[in-house]
């Protein structure tokens, strides 16, 4: 693979969301179809960020290529393998970031190396906060979302790869039918907006608006959308310009929906990386959903589409909630490869504007 692919494809794992219990049984990655560290499934979504750190590691036919376990300490140089290429910076990094227990230590070497560009005592720090468990977006600055380089930062929630099912429903309903004036877009709960800037970037003709409350998150969404859309402070759609009322053809969420009492089954790079509030959902984790469904009644366009990221056991109550409030529930394709699902609501065709 070339490098700049290979790195990407990297970045793409790492920023994925992953369903994890307890580090005790290995898994494999069927998205990548590549090995991964050892995970278990949790029942629920929890927020997390796979194949960051260390772990077991097996290969495309389930055998068990590399064990590094998760407290592996450095080995001395005189323990390292004899290789040529030490001189060779990536060989020397992969080395070091193998000893630290990183499983893609190879692609990781690459997306250090072009961060510090050259300049080591950059790299060193990059390095040693990887070797201390900090996770690697936030550090090199950007994540791969739908093959676009956004901006994160160490303050923000990193945009996971299997929202990208959400990207694909959402696309998909903005491409169908014909419309005399131009169509708008909302992501809500926006953090550095991937869906507005994905959605910008593949149709350029749709009005893009990403909505979201944290200053951080807002900073970075304004560079991901590069005037392309409007980024807007709101309280969940609270923020909106009031033209808008009922104009809203697409809002997309992915709102913070780990319920509490499950907010210690989060990887570590999540639970002590990530903002909380991006990440708390309330008791069932269903407190931001409810609030979003029933707050877009006032904005969204008659016949328009609300979808939102949620776990697999919260779309039933969800629906129940929607269908309560006057939406009409639709039939999705579900995500195979994860345990989060996408509720879709329809709103009445025959709301007055
Ligand atoms: C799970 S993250 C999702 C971010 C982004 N949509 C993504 O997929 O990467 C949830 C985001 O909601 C934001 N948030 C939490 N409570 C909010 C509220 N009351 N109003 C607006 N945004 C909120 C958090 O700051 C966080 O950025």
């Amino acid at each position: 693979m070339p490098g700049a692919v290979k790195v990407a494809a990297l970045v793409h794992r790492l920023a994925d969301q992953e369903i994890r219990k307890s580090p005790t049984v290995i898994d494999f990655d069927r998205r990548t179809n590549n090995f991964c560290e050892e995970v278990v499934p949790s029942e629920h979504e929890d927020m997390g960020a796979p194949l960051r750190g260390c772990g077991r590691a097996i290969d495309r036919s389930g055998s068990t290529v590399h064990v590094l376990p998760k407290d592996t300490t450095m080995h001395h140089d005189s323990e390292r393998p004899h290789n040529n290429s030490v001189s060779d910076p990536h060989a020397s990094l992969v080395i070091r970031l193998r000893s630290a227990g990183c499983v893609f230590a190879e692609e990781e070497a690459s997306i250090l190396l072009e961060r510090a560009n050259g300049n080591s005592i950059l790299l060193d720090r990059l390095v040693k906060a990887r070797e201390d468990g900090a996770p690697l977006e936030p550090l090199v600055g950007w994540v791969d979302f739908a093959g676009l380089r956004l901006s994160v930062g160490p303050d923000v929630f990193v945009p996971r790869q299997r929202t990208l099912h959400l990207l694909n429903i959402t696309l998909q309903e903005l491409r169908r039918g014909s419309s005399t004036r131009r169509r708008t877009f909302v992501e809500a709960f926006a953090g550095v907006a991937p869906l507005a800037a994905a959605v910008s970037a593949t149709l350029p003709g749709i009005r893009v608006i990403a909505c979201e409350c944290d200053s951080s998150a807002l900073h970075h969404a304004a560079i991901n959308l590069a005037e392309q859309g409007t980024v807007c402070a709101s309280d969940v759609l609270n923020g909106l310009p009031s033209a808008d009322r009922q104009g809203i053809d697409v809002i997309a969420a992915v709102p913070p929906y780990v319920p509490d009492g499950e907010l210690g089954l989060l990887p570590r790079e999540a639970r002590e990386y990530e903002p909380l509030a991006a990440l708390q959902g309330g008791v069932d984790g269903l407190r931001w959903v409810r609030a979003v469904i029933s707050e877009a009644r006032e904005w969204i366009a008659p016949a328009g589409l609300l979808v939102i990221e949620l776990s697999e056991r919260q779309l039933e109550p969800a629906t129940q909630y929607g269908r309560a409030l006057g939406w009409v529930p639709e039939q999705t394709e579900q995500d195979d490869d994860s345990l989060t699902s996408v509720l879709a609501l329809r709103a009445d065709p025959h709301t007055a504007r």
